[in-house]
């Protein structure tokens, strides 16, 4: 069986894709970067792939996973965040199959990002509840159990004290406040406590952009659950995304 599988990322403003090794969670190419068309529609997204997979050595065959930054249902997209709401209800499977010409698995970016982190990172061999969140823009979680996925736990919507608690605890939240890095650490405890008291996890993963600063701020947080910082940065969803791929694909 080939270990090898083609990883794209899909956010609001960029598309990342590269060949990845899933023996070793490696980038086997460069990773390939292109804008997030405008409107961020499925057709124009689509066509941005097929340029990004041409740009890839070597990918005869080999099947991709996308990860996207929506609720994906077996395969079907039923939110859409910052790209266009023609992706509600969308077969993105299908559609993208059908445009790429190979086997496609699309996948929610946190579910790619903690499937990234059990597979090849912080959480590689670990047995028990591990709960990746990752701190961007929003609030994206990934639950895994026994290094197996439960899909699209979204609970960076959770609410605390009435609020839709992303937005008072993202990475983007604490820009928009110009919250220092002890004040949004208040806000963080509030919401990791809560899902320590929620889910009893074994481990916490902290992924997202300001993971790199992790220095300031996951010392200040008072849980009984350890909490780290992912391993997988720039190339998680990819990684993710690429093992999603091989894994649901018969060969
Ligand atoms: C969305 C999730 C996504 C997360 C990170 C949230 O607002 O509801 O589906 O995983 O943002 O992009």
């Amino acid at each position: 069986m080939s270990k090898k599988a083609i990883g794209i990322d899909i956010g609001g403003t960029g598309i990342k894709g590269a060949l990845v090794d899933l023996k070793r969670g490696r980038l086997l190419s460069e990773r390939i970067r292109y804008a997030t068309p405008e409107g961020g529609t499925p057709k124009a997204i689509a066509a941005t792939l097929r340029d990004l997979i041409k740009q890839l050595p070597q990918t005869d065959g080999l099947p991709v996973g996308i990860c996207f930054p929506a609720v994906v249902s077996h395969g079907v997209t039923m939110s859409a965040a910052n790209v266009s709401k023609e992706w509600i209800g969308l077969d993105a499977d299908k559609l993208f199959e059908k445009e790429l010409n190979r086997t496609v698995h699309v996948l929610n970016d946190a579910d790619a990002a903690g499937l990234a982190e059990a597979k090849f990172g912080a959480a590689k061999d670990k047995r028990g509840l591990i709960i990746m969140a990752t701190l961007g823009t929003g609030i994206g979680t990934a639950l895994i159990n026994n290094g197996k996925l439960i899909p699209n736990s979204e609970l960076g919507h959770l609410e605390i004290d009435g609020v839709d608690y992303e937005s008072m605890a993202s990475f983007a939240a604490k820009e928009r406040d110009q919250l220092s890095f002890d004040a949004w650490a208040k806000r963080l405890q509030k919401y990791f406590s809560r899902l320590e008291a929620l889910f009893t996890p074994d481990l916490f993963i902290v992924g997202g952009g300001v993971s790199k600063e992790h220095e300031q701020f996951l010392p200040k947080l008072k849980l009984r659950t350890p909490i780290v910082p992912a391993e997988n940065r720039n190339s998680a969803g990819i990684l993710g995304a690429a093992h999603w791929a091989r894994k649901n694909s018969v060969d």
